[in-house]
């Protein structure tokens, strides 16, 4: 069967609304929280199969309250959960999302049943050359590791989301297809392979996506907020793609990073060019500020295709 395999972490967010961001020792009171299912591989999972891409997710959750809740909310919307187990051990991952009016926030992720997530929870027969693995970084590094290895070694295609920022050694992002970052991932990232490009003089974004996209042998997507993003392919080719202009409309940014993920990779799995798949995905994360909420804001094709013939092509750069 086609389908996309994520392998990452599942959370129940308590979302908070704050006037402000506490300083180190400062209480701040708030009178409205949420808790909503969550966590980077979770959210990634629910925004391709928004769009309709066959879509399983690989993951660990607590035996308890929280984990069944998310369970039952990623099956109603499609995502495949046979592969996510429970654990008796450690409660499901928890994150505290405090956010502003202004639509940013801070983010603290209690990994709990995360953090003992297993590779061998992934049979390896579900990789092959018509499947994509979409990955990121809460769930342990050396088990991210054999599970890219092994989809790699098939044929499949590799995504890796590089949030949040960690070391990874080199011989990991051999096994990468396409490494989506944002800059302070790819600056960070770009430190540790002793690459020294400035990427905040004009056109250092792509520079730098080019250094990364030539030292790992990948395609490199530095996403840029509000500024777009940027893509360059192993071979020097690039492509530049504006984001949609929000201003006042932006209502919360939590989780427009995952969308953008996701929605590149159900893309990518339909075979859409590259230029196609940025644009795509960058209208989607777009639509996702404009709503409060993470998965609730993803939005369906339709959404995306109301849009795209108006959207501005993307640019070589
Ligand atoms: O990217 C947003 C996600 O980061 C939240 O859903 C939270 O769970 C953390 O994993």
């Amino acid at each position: 069967m086609r389908m996309i395999i994520v392998f990452g972490s599942i959370n129940m967010d308590m979302n908070i609304k704050v006037r402000h961001f506490p300083e180190e020792g400062e209480t701040i009171l708030s009178n409205s929280y949420t808790s909503t299912p969550g966590g980077k591989g979770a959210n990634q999972a629910l925004a391709a199969a928004r769009i309709g891409a066959k879509t399983a997710l690989v993951g660990k959750v607590g035996d308890d309250g929280p984990g069944l809740r998310i369970l039952n909310y990623l099956k109603r919307h499609e995502v495949m959960t046979s592969g996510v187990a429970k654990t008796p051990e450690w409660p499901t991952g928890m994150a505290v999302v405090m956010k502003t009016k202004s639509g940013k926030n801070r983010i603290v992720v209690a990994s709990g049943a995360n953090a003992i997530v297993g590779a061998d929870q992934a049979p390896a027969d579900i990789f092959h050359d018509k499947n994509i693995l979409l990955t990121q970084m809460e769930v342990p590094l050396e088990q991210n590791a054999i599970v890219m290895k092994a989809a790699h070694d098939k044929g499949a295609q590799v995504v890796l989301n590089l949030a949040p920022a960690l070391n990874v050694p080199k011989e990991l992002l051999s096994l990468v297809d396409f490494l989506i970052v944002n800059q302070i991932e790819a600056r960070q990232l770009a430190e540790k392979l002793k690459i020294n490009i400035d990427d905040k003089i004009d056109g250092g974004a792509e520079k730098l996506a080019t250094a990364l996209a030539k030292s790992g042998k990948l395609t490199c997507i530095i996403t840029l907020g509000e500024a777009g993003v940027v893509a360059v392919s192993p071979d020097g080719k690039g492509y530049k793609v504006e984001a949609m202009k929000l201003g006042e409309k932006v209502v919360d940014t939590t989780g427009a990073g995952d969308c953008f993920c996701g929605t590149f990779t159900a893309c990518l799995h339909e075979k859409k060019p590259l230029a196609d798949c940025l644009r795509m995905a960058t209208i989607a994360s777009g639509l996702s500020c404009q709503k409060e909420g993470t998965t609730e804001a993803y939005p369906y094709l339709a959404d995306i295709e109301e849009i795209l013939e108006e959207f501005p092509l993307a640019k070589a750069v």
